[in-house]
């Protein structure tokens, strides 16, 4: 995997059709973190082999500045997967640092991925797994095999939530996927949801959920956003401009929490190193290492979004 990109924020992560001229040349100047030229289920299977061309070129010549940027090829189970690695890969040049597989059922179809990779990076004279691959679980057979196919390859470097396949996979009786459903009394995926996080986490990539349909409910998307955010997701898809600013917003922790965080460190330090002692008091609760760990997430999750510790609270 691209050694630039495991580590670089993710939190709105824009889906960008890869046949619409328009969208593509439009895509550069959002604030996005992360941006997808799609190959998938936004192009029509009539224009799928063209949309590669104009991805490669969309790739190779606009100015993505510091942006992940990814193509999203089709699923295994269609004729287009092979072709759109080997064009796409192979003619887009070094900017391209990942591809992203959909409908991901098990961990041989990433390790099938990689290994075309591998070849593909030869032949064009690119540095070795320079492209990491983010896989989408959007299907129950590929939510029963998560744990494996986190583990699956190095080049592994996210692993995607994709609600409205998912839907349709469950056979739901919803007919728009990743939003609220009112009737139910809970959040009907938090088990879906945890369970990718608990997978993604334990093999150290980033976790994302995938797309709110209803773009114009700004409302219910900031619900929608808190819902994964609070459970610790790095950053959710925008299918719409406005989406991307409501994302970079909430997937931050806020000055205060990240002062906060720097704080408690800097406590825990004087405590465990100067007094040598484990556990002490930080303003009304009591700290420990487990607090620190948890600290050390937030410090890193904030100078990832850019944020620097404010001077009056630096000692
Ligand atoms: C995304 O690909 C989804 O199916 O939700
Ligand atoms: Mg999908």
């Amino acid at each position: 995997m691209s050694e630039r990109t495991r580590d670089l924020p993710r939190r709105s992560c824009l889906s960008v059709p890869g046949s619409s001229d328009k969208m593509l040349a439009k895509a550069p100047t959002l604030d996005a973190d992360m941006v997808f030229l799609d190959l998938e289920d936004s192009v029509a299977p009539l224009e799928k082999e063209s949309a590669r061309a104009k991805v490669v070129d969309a790739v190779k010549n606009q100015d993505w500045g510091e942006k992940v940027l990814c193509v999203r090829v089709n699923a295994w189970d269609t004729k287009w997967t092979y072709g759109d690695v080997i064009e796409v890969a192979g003619n887009a040049g070094e900017r391209l640092e990942e591809l992203m597989l959909p409908k991901v059922q098990n961990a041989a179809e990433v390790v099938a991925l990689d290994l075309l990779l591998t070849q593909v990076e030869i032949n064009a004279g690119l540095p070795e797994n320079h492209i990491g691959i983010e896989a989408q679980i959007e299907t129950t057979t590929g939510l029963i095999n998560v744990e494996e196919i986190c583990a699956a390859s190095p080049r592994l470097e996210t692993i995607i939530f994709g609600p409205a396949d998912f839907a349709a996979s469950m056979e739901m009786p919803v007919l728009t996927g990743g939003v609220q459903i009112p009737e139910y009394p809970g959040d009907h995926f938090h088990y879906v949801f945890s369970k990718i996080l608990m997978a993604g986490r334990a093999n150290g990539l980033q976790v994302i959920d995938g797309p709110y349909l209803k773009i114009r409910d700004m409302d219910g998307f900031r619900d929608y956003v808190n819902r994964t955010k609070i459970l610790g997701y790095d950053g959710k898809w925008a299918l719409h401009p406005d989406q991307v600013s409501v994302l970079n917003e909430l997937f931050s922790p806020t000055q205060e929490q990240f002062d906060h965080a720097h704080a408690l460190l800097e406590a825990y330090r004087e405590a465990t190193e100067e007094d040598r002692r484990g556990a002490v008091m930080f303003g009304d609760e009591m700290i420990d290492e487990a607090s620190r760990k948890m600290a050390t997430k937030f410090v890193r999750r904030g100078a990832r979004a850019g944020l620097r510790r404010s001077e009056s609270d630096e000692s």
